[in-house]
């Protein structure tokens, strides 16, 4: 499973980025509004000279026409981005329309197996099942992730890879990876807490304290 930040703080991102775990980013509307930035085109350029490999921003169109038009526009910015697209039949229209034309797409808001299905079959290179949100209305976000993927390895033609989204804890990122999705999508606090590990902690001490014995006499 590869990682991808969740986020449009460049800090994050470049913090992230000294790790060499993170292969990508994804953005959204309200990531950027956390951010206090409407520059997507800015803020995907400083991205994009951050990390090399797939950078998601999403378009703001609601109509399949609109959609493309921006898409156009985004994937001109550098060879690394993929258009978010929020599932609907504009949306599909659009991500079939851009899979012909070879821009990249990430199909977004995805609540189900059937959205899913329909994303791939429109060719989208990316489908999000967003693990979170269907958690939060008690429904089992992980296990959608996982019935998308068994789906996809059944057939040839379903090349889209899964991204687990909207991560919430790094109890996640273990079932995502157990689920065996594509790419897990976090947030930086998450990606911190995967690295963090009590007796790991409690061991680094432990050496330090006895070699600091040993070495004193
Ligand atoms: O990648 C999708 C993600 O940004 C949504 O996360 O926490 O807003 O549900 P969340």
């Amino acid at each position: 499973m590869r990682i991808f930040l969740d986020t449009a703080n460049i800090d994050e991102i470049r913090q992230a980025a000294k790790l060499g775990i993170i292969s990508g980013v994804t953005t959204n509307p309200s990531l950027m509004a956390r951010e206090n930035r409407c520059d997507l085109r800015d803020v995907i350029g400083e991205i994009t000279s951050i990390i090399d490999g797939p950078i998601s921003a999403e378009v703001l169109s609601s109509d399949p026409g609109g959609m493309i038009e921006e898409a156009q526009q985004i994937s001109s910015w550098s060879p690394n981005v993929v258009v978010k697209i929020p599932v609907s039949a504009a949306g599909l229209e659009a991500i079939s329309v851009l899979c012909r034309r070879g821009i990249k797409t990430n199909l977004t808001l995805c609540f189900s197996l059937n959205q899913a299905i329909l994303g791939a079959l429109a060719g989208a290179t990316y489908v999000s099942p967003f693990v979170g949100r269907l958690d939060d209305i008690g429904q089992d976000g992980m296990a959608l992730v996982a019935e998308i993927v068994k789906v996809f390895k059944q057939y040839d033609g379903f090349s889209s890879q899964v991204i687990a989204a909207s991560i919430r804890h790094p109890l996640h990122c273990v079932a995502a990876a157990r689920a065996g999705a594509h790419i897990a999508t976090v947030p930086y606090r998450v990606l911190m807490q995967m690295i963090d590990h009590p007796l790991t902690e409690r061991g680094i001490s432990l050496f330090a304290a006895d070699w600091q014995r040993i070495a004193r006499g």
